[in-house]
């Protein structure tokens, strides 16, 4: 496990976007596991600064995210289809049939996650999957308990996590219950992996994903386990950190 800490939030977004320019400079068919949520919106504007400067073709790449809301149609202003369409694929050169994330309005969502599993199996899995970590040390949707082995398929969003996604949310209208993930083992299978944290709220789960056991109880402290894990973080992220 590599881990960077940076000085601020937005070093360390800055940090993390090189990191992906360079995964597909380095190999522009590149297969991109993608997140959504605040911490990516920085590292997202980055990443479409440096396409805009030259330094970073989406052109022959490929990208799956990690989840998305089970019941919101993809057009639904809080749907991570919609949030990806907005924060990052409107402005880069990716294709859109490339840009693949499950069907949130799937008529049967267990069978879209198997689905869904399957197309990533078919790309040959991921080369670089990119990773936020929730206040619980989720990790996709793999809330506390998920099986470190788990392929893609529905989870039921804890409290916090709803709580903490609520905010997204049109007053009155609160985030669904379930949501279609990667599961801890499809991201595992990913050939690198790139988490990023920032900020005094994340410090908890930071310090048991990278000091704590390996353990369901924190989802993240698997990547722990993995070959080729960088966790990039600004300082109040690392703050509790031994
Ligand atoms: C979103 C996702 C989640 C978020 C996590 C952190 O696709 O997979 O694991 O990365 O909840 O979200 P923020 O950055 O909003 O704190």
């Amino acid at each position: 496990m590599k881990v960077l800490i940076l000085g601020d939030a937005e070093a360390a977004a800055g940090r993390a976007a090189e990191i992906i320019a360079a995964q597909v400079t380095a190999k522009p068919a590149s297969v991109l596991g993608l997140a959504t949520g605040g911490t990516m919106e920085a590292v997202y504007a980055r990443l479409i600064a440096l396409h805009r400067a030259g330094s970073a073709s989406f052109a022959e790449a490929s990208s799956f995210n990690l989840d998305e809301y089970v019941g919101l149609a993809g057009d639904h202003p809080c749907s991570y289809r919609r949030y990806m369409a907005e924060k990052l694929f409107g402005q880069i050169d990716i294709a859109p049939e490339a840009a693949h994330l499950p069907v949130g309005e799937a008529v049967d969502p267990e069978a879209e996650a198997l689905r869904y599993e399957a197309a990533i199996v078919a790309a040959g899995d991921i080369d670089l999957q990119l990773l936020g970590l929730g206040l619980n040390g989720h990790i996709g949707f793999n809330e506390p308990t998920s099986s470190l082995s788990s392929i893609t398929r529905l989870k039921t969003l804890e409290r916090s996590t709803r709580a903490a996604n609520s905010r997204y949310f049109p007053d009155g209208e609160e985030p669904p219950r379930l949501a279609i993930t990667m599961g801890i083992g499809t991201i595992m299978r990913a050939r690198e992996v790139l988490l990023v944290a920032t900020g005094t709220a994340k410090a908890r789960a930071v310090a048991q994903v990278i000091e704590g056991p390996v353990s369901a109880r924190w989802p993240g402290s698997v990547l722990q386990m993995h070959r080729h894990a960088t966790i990039v973080l600004d300082r109040a992220a690392a703050s509790e950190l031994a």
